[in-house]
């Protein structure tokens, strides 16, 4: 298949994903409720993926939130591992080899690939949602930008009734 094609069917495929997100997220439901469904969703609707799932920031750490996947650890400090990394630049961090990340946190020994991406309320970071995948290189670009949409309608459904004082950190 063309590269271009595979892009254009990647582009249709996460536009369908966003919209099931949309479909099932409610605003006023509690947050760890629609992580809950987001994590299910993602772990479900993507291919080749391992774990998803949400690292929720707290007085200045990283902690694990509603995912599907193996057990992962609890505690993440902010500038440690991929999601820390993220936190700590404030960025989409993507991996294509965790082998080769230095301090990557391994929760999941089959994973080989990560994206993790900050959800933000009125400009505070308030988590990370985090994808890894068993496979080298699997997240690209054109990943990023449709993962990057459907953080937007997550960060949009929890941003509503996220506890105020969340420990977060200006943009
Ligand atoms: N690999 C992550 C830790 C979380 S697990 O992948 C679920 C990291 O290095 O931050």
């Amino acid at each position: 298949m063309e590269k271009t094609d595979s892009g254009k069917q990647k582009k249709r495929k996460y536009e369908e994903l966003r919209r099931q997100m949309e479909a099932a997220l409610e605003e006023r439901d509690p947050a760890f409720s629609s992580l809950s469904n987001a994590a299910a969703i993602l772990y479900q609707g993507l291919e080749r993926v391992n774990w998803a799932g949400f690292y929720l920031l707290d007085a200045g750490a990283l902690w694990l939130g509603p995912f599907q996947g193996k057990p992962a650890c609890v505690r993440i400090e902010v500038g440690k591992g991929v999601c820390g990394t993220a936190a700590a630049e404030r960025r989409t961090v993507l991996v294509e080899d965790v082998h080769r990340f230095p301090g990557h946190i391994a929760c999941d020994c089959a994973s080989r690939s990560e994206i993790v991406v900050p959800l933000y309320r009125e400009g505070d970071m308030i988590a990370v949602m985090d994808i890894d995948s068993p496979e080298e290189g699997r997240f690209d670009r054109d990943d990023q930008e449709g993962l990057e949409r459907i953080a937007a309608v997550i960060q949009r459904a929890v941003a509503a009734v996220w506890p105020e004082k969340s420990g977060g950190t200006k943009r």
